[in-house]
């Protein structure tokens, strides 16, 4: 009762509402453990089927007789270290089949990438090249990203929607760019694509982009079932190419069920009832129902994102083809700022999370808003009558020193610091210590702003 309400928390991908038939499937499995395989074999037989449907979604070449390489997770980041390890695994093998050194891994990826690949990379000792941001271009430059790629990287990854815009990624001129790289090197860097949130999404939206095993680099691919899948937090997907993208020693074979069972998770024991409510709504909604329910999020995203702009008070900085979100930063900062914007909306019970970008867009800060499947029409119009009501009352507090002596520039707006404004001149010093407690607060306010 004391923590906030799901629905109205627009900082989380994850979903807050399922129909009530599944709550009910949901508490009917919740006391199965998925690991114990031989007593559900049920539930077995319902991931593999979806792992399959998984794949064929996303144009996995794998013929009518074959089943596909996957395997369900408990969320993205489970299964990013999962294709990230066998990527890691194949690379050691080739080099060491090469006799050349293989302890030396990296992996390139957009600075703009979620916290799950930074821990892929402590947890597993494989160094991460960042492409940088700049002002204006949120997402990994994939030009930029190639000529990263050297001889110890295991794969080049790319998001299909990225966390901070919802922006997709260009992965068919990464794929052309890195074919002709290892063409001329000799080299045979794969792509792997974190679709946590598009995965679910261009496939219904966007059918003929071409990101997915259409292209011959892509190795394997994640989704987080619990985002556009549509399914409570708790269930994620990865899937392979082929046989030969996971390397053998990964996988553990059990052989409860009488055929042979592979197994390749970090975890042991999971609930069942994720699983179970990920075929549910997989066979309930169909094709056709998931393309419903995503072209009417996309509705009352461009619903949002339009009301915004008639504000005249933001400038909108995610794009109309993406994931279902709005981001965007206010045009003048110089009294408040997106986090004070964030904080005054909490008093409405909206939960929308203020950030600043990743290097080397450290200067931008914007506010997002991500738009799920219950999220109504009626939602969206409220909110930026809420939003509207803030900003007025911000506007008529007096000004904050600090947000004057330094600003977090205004995503896209190109202002400069409205220093000259000020009728007082401060110290060097004075400047200085309102700088250092200005961007404490600013740091402060994004270690809690819950960005997802
Ligand atoms: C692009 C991307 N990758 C990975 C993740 C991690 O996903 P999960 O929460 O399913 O572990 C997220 C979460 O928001 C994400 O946006």
């Amino acid at each position: 009762m004391l923590d906030g309400n799901p629905r109205l928390n627009l900082a989380s991908f994850v979903t807050t509402w399922m129909e009530p038939e599944c709550d009910h499937l949901i508490m009917s499995s919740i006391n199965k453990n998925y690991v114990d395989m031989d007593e559900y074999p049920v539930t077995t037989e319902l991931q593999n089927r979806c792992v399959n449907m998984i794949a064929h979604l996303f144009n996995c070449p794998f013929g009518e007789e074959e089943t596909a390489v996957g395997t369900g997770t408990v969320g993205s980041s489970e299964a990013i270290m999962l294709a990230g390890l066998a990527f890691k695994r194949k690379w050691q093998h080739k080099r060491k089949d090469q006799g050349k050194p293989y302890d030396k891994p990296n992996i390139v990826t957009g600075a703009n990438v979620q916290v799950c690949w930074e821990k892929f990379a402590r947890y597993f000792e494989v160094e991460l090249k960042e492409v940088k941001l700049t002002e204006g271009y949120y997402v990994m430059d994939p030009v930029k990203a190639v000529e990263m790629v050297d001889e110890n990287t295991i794969c080049v990854a790319a998001i299909l929607g990225s966390t901070l815009t919802g922006e997709f990624e260009d992965v068919k001129l990464l794929n052309e760019l890195l074919l002709k790289k290892n063409e001329e090197t000799g080299w045979d860097t794969p792509i792997h694509v974190d679709a946590a949130s598009g995965g679910f999404i261009a496939p219904f939206l966007y059918p003929d982009l071409v990101w997915d095993f259409r292209l011959p680099l892509v190795k394997s691919i994640n989704v987080s079932g619990h985002k556009y899948g549509l399914v409570y937090a708790g269930v994620g997907w990865v899937v392979w190419r082929s046989k030969e993208d996971l390397p053998e020693d990964l996988i553990f074979h059990i052989n409860y069920l009488g055929a042979d069972q592979p197994t390749f998770t970090l975890n042991f024991s999971k609930g069942s009832s994720q699983i179970i409510a990920q075929y549910y709504q997989l066979i309930r909604l169909g094709l056709e129902g998931y393309k419903r329910i995503m072209e009417n999020c996309s509705e009352n995203a461009k619903l949002v994102k339009e009301a915004l702009e008639k504000t005249g008070r933001f400038n909108i900085v995610s794009k109309d083809v993406g994931v279902p979100l709005v981001a965007f930063g206010l045009k003048d900062s110089s009294n408040y700022n997106v986090f004070d914007v964030s904080e005054s909306l909490r008093r409405f019970g909206w939960i929308v999370p203020a950030y600043t970008m990743p290097p080397n867009a450290e200067h931008i800060a914007v506010l997002r808003v991500v738009i799920r499947e219950d999220f109504s029409r009626s939602l969206g119009e409220r909110l930026v009558l809420d939003i509207e009501k803030v900003l007025k009352e911000l506007d008529s507090f007096p000004s904050h020193g600090t947000a004057k002596a330094v600003q977090v520039k205004a995503a896209g707006g190109g202002q400069s610091s409205r220093e000259s404004d000020h009728p007082v001149k401060k110290s060097a010093d004075e400047m200085e210590m309102e700088i250092t407690r200005y961007w404490k607060r600013v740091v402060d306010r994004k270690k809690t702003s819950g960005v997802c």
